[in-house]
């Protein structure tokens, strides 16, 4: 069964400005694109086609009217309310029917993963059906995030959500490779003492069960989230950098999808026309030049 993939893009954006504002955060831009264009990337170069996209239901016109339907890009893509941020397990609660048994990838609409050899770090976690991977990334913060408890051999003890005391420097990415056992397993997950079913304990189901991989992603990856407003424009200046030395694009479905074969030269055509003048639509022109 083919792995389909989901984005979580509910209520997180409230860290950053109040939910009023009608501001999602998913939707700001990174430099010269909106947020959700990243993890949407990493997604597609997973090979992943199918995609829910979830949202707060007052959010979820503004997805619609950015992202449509995903067919300029080859994809199908489905919305799905999350009526109130309970967690991030409960996104598997939420698309359950969507995944109808397949096994998944949910990113977290405000996580940016960059790193050259990102699709085989990738392919080996979808090609693996049964059981889940995550990725631990080195951080000083890592009481901000879940962090991987190690053994002394390197294995797993356990997954902490946001510790006092970090048991490693390790944290958990927002990037979640899980198989079709994930709904169940996030129904049998309880609320956490911040009222939350946290993907915390959905992982810690998969880890008792000796099914959970945690690969670690080294030195050559850049993963950078946008909790704050320093982060945010820390990382529209990461991208902003690589783009304007190597003249290449970073995290652009467009890009992707055509390398891919999804979409062809007319599709990328009308894409780069409304783009039109801006160093976005220059490049995908650019491509069609070869
Ligand atoms: C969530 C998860 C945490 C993970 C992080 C990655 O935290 O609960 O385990 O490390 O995403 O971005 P939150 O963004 O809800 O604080």
């Amino acid at each position: 069964m083919a792995r389909k993939g989901i984005i979580l893009a509910g209520g997180s954006g409230t860290r950053l400005y109040p939910v009023t504002t009608g501001v999602s955060k998913q939707l700001l831009p990174i430099y010269d694109k909106p947020m959700i264009y990243y993890p949407l990337s990493v997604l597609m170069l997973s090979g992943i086609r199918e995609i829910a996209v979830i949202t707060t239901p007052t959010d979820q016109d503004q997805f619609k009217r950015t992202l449509g339907d995903g067919s300029q890009w080859g994809l199908s893509l489905t919305y799905i309310e999350q009526p109130s941020p309970d967690g991030l397990a409960q996104a598997y609660l939420l698309a359950r029917d969507f995944l109808n048994g397949a096994p998944s990838a949910m990113v977290l609409g405000d996580n940016i993963f960059f790193g050259h050899g990102l699709p085989s770090v990738l392919a080996v976690a979808d090609a693996k059906t049964d059981g889940g991977t995550v990725f631990g990334y080195r951080v000083t913060d890592p009481e901000r995030y879940g962090v991987v408890d190690f053994e002394q051999d390197g294995s797993v003890r356990a997954i902490v959500e946001k510790p006092e005391i970090a048991p490693s420097q390790y944290a958990v990415t927002g990037l979640y490779y899980l198989d079709g056992t994930a709904p169940d397993r996030a129904a049998a997950v309880a609320p956490s003492p911040r009222g939350e079913l946290e993907i915390t304990s959905l992982l810690e189901s998969y880890l008792a069960d000796g099914a959970l991989t945690v690969e670690r992603m080294g030195r050559g990856y850049a993963w950078l989230d946008t909790g704050t407003h320093e982060s945010l424009l820390d990382a529209g200046n990461f991208v902003r950098t690589l783009t304007q030395r190597q003249g290449l694009q970073v995290g652009s479905p467009d890009e992707i999808a055509f390398e891919l074969g999804w979409i062809g030269e007319a599709e990328l055509s009308a894409r780069a026309d409304l783009f039109g003048k801006s160093g976005y639509g220059r490049y995908l022109a650019s491509l069609l030049k070869g």
